[in-house]
């Protein structure tokens, strides 16, 4: 973890967020090359969602709902971690977590097992954050952002229903911002205050229900491995059920093999009419379907797929992280997929004289029409390709003497380390055909 932490920060993909105050806890900001490949994760969930199906549609709903939701959700009530005291040295901790935890006295031990540590009773603390609307802090409302970008989702189905022309099975999906008040250490961008989810309703007939929690549990172990995940560090657990969450009748976690060991990637959950029933319970809204044919009227059920961009993120970056030798020499490499590479190609003149920059500027602006392409000019090849290897760009064509007098080029491959000699006519078909996903 320390090893893609410290690239995260070098190559300026993701760092810790207020850095000039000291940063603040568990909260990550993300620099070029982290937006580019955070948006190429985001723009591959949709293309699963909504591009190779045509059975979800797409919304984007507000981070501030209306308090009742969080009351109708069960979130008011029951979205609490235990939490402890300790009155010794005023640390605060989860009650579930104390074996992973120190409590920093030294010689370290876990919270409770110093003689002086002095810990209260454990407590339940609500993780959502509150904030006021209107200018009187008093004499405002509560609301909350959102801890889960799910309840829109469940507030907007007649709308969606009645817009999108659509039937159960069907889904809605949704990627955004939540945000949770969590106080157990983040490791990285693994558990963050605020975070992006991509997260799928998909909406079914009662007794289809058990068929289509099934179906998308495939489906989105598939995704991972489309994009490069290894299988073998994945895999899928199912919930016990002390450990099911208040709306859910069945839980899957897909798990990843991070640095830290097995940890959730994403949950796929059976939430059957919980949601539904609820919010039409509190609003007085019918939140049903009627089939027109049959005239049968049903609350659908629920099957949710529900991911994180930083977990998604993060395991894509541990699994494509590699090192190795090039003629001596050590090499970091991201091999990512090239649908989720920043970068697609390096355009990178040999030398910065005998037109060399100007015929590899021709060819960076060619290209950069078709894919996100890189000019660099700056420093020895050999460190310019060790910098694209870095941020896991799959391609580096590189113009020398020979490019000036025949019109080729030569291409790199990050992973072959192959090098062959191309025509630059026709180079962006090639390119595009190479990084073709699938
Ligand atoms: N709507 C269901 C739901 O929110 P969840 O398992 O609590 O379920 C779904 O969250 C996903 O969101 C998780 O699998 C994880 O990828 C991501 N996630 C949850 N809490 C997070 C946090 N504090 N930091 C980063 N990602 C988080």
């Amino acid at each position: 973890m320390d090893k893609i932490v410290a690239l995260c920060k070098r190559r300026g993909f993701v760092f810790p967020a207020s850095e000039i105050y000291g940063g603040i806890a568990n909260t990550y900001d993300y620099g070029h090359y982290g937006v580019l490949l955070k948006n190429n994760v985001i723009a591959q969930w949709w293309k699963a969602m909504i591009q190779d199906r045509d059975d979800i549609v797409a919304l984007d709903s507000a981070i501030i709902q209306h308090p009742r939701t969080w009351e109708a959700s069960g979130h008011l009530a029951g979205f609490t971690d235990p939490l402890v005291d300790c009155r010794t040295c005023k640390q605060r901790f989860r009650a579930d977590h104390l074996q992973e935890l120190e409590c920093g006295r030294k010689p370290s031990v876990h919270p409770g097992e110093d003689p002086q540590c002095d810990l209260t009773e454990a407590r339940e603390f609500n993780l959502m954050f509150e904030t006021t609307i209107g200018p009187v802090k008093e004499a405002g409302a509560t609301v909350y952002l959102r801890p889960e970008t799910a309840q829109g989702i469940f507030l907007d189905f007649k709308q969606v229903l009645q817009f999108a022309r659509r039937k159960p099975p069907f889904g809605i999906a949704q990627v955004g911002k939540s945000f949770r008040n969590e106080i157990t250490p983040g490791n990285f961008v693994f558990r963050t205050l605020e975070f992006e989810q991509m997260e799928m309703e998909y909406f079914v007939p009662p007794d289809q229900a058990e068929y289509w929690y099934e179906h998308w549990l495939d489906e989105r172990m598939d995704w991972y491995v489309r994009l490069g995940i290894e299988r073998e560090r994945l895999r899928l657990r199912a919930h016990d059920a002390d450990e099911l969450s208040h709306y859910s009748s069945a839980t899957s976690d897909v798990e990843y093999l991070y640095p830290i060991g097995w940890s959730e990637l994403e949950g796929i959950a059976n939430r059957g009419s919980f949601d539904l029933t609820q919010h039409a319970q509190y609003s007085g809204e019918r939140l049903e379907y009627k089939d027109p044919q049959s005239g049968e009227t049903y609350v659908p059920h629920v099957i949710e797929p529900a991911a994180g961009v930083g977990r998604s993120l993060l395991a894509f970056l541990c699994d494509a992280y590699d090192e190795d030798e090039i003629g001596g020499e050590r090499r970091t490499v991201l091999r990512l997929h090239p649908a989720l590479a920043p970068v697609k190609v390096a355009v990178l003149p040999l030398l910065r004289r005998d037109g060399h920059p100007e015929l590899a500027r021709n060819v960076y602006e060619q290209l950069r029409r078709h894919v996100k392409a890189e000019y660099d000019d700056g420093g020895a090849i050999g460190r310019r390709y060790r910098r694209q290897d870095e941020i896991g760009t799959p391609f580096a064509v590189t113009i020398d003497h020979q490019s000036v007098e025949d019109g080729t080029v030569t291409l790199r491959d990050r992973d072959t380390l192959a090098q062959e000699r191309v025509a630059i006519e026709g180079l962006e078909r090639l390119l595009q055909d190479r990084l073709a996903v699938e």
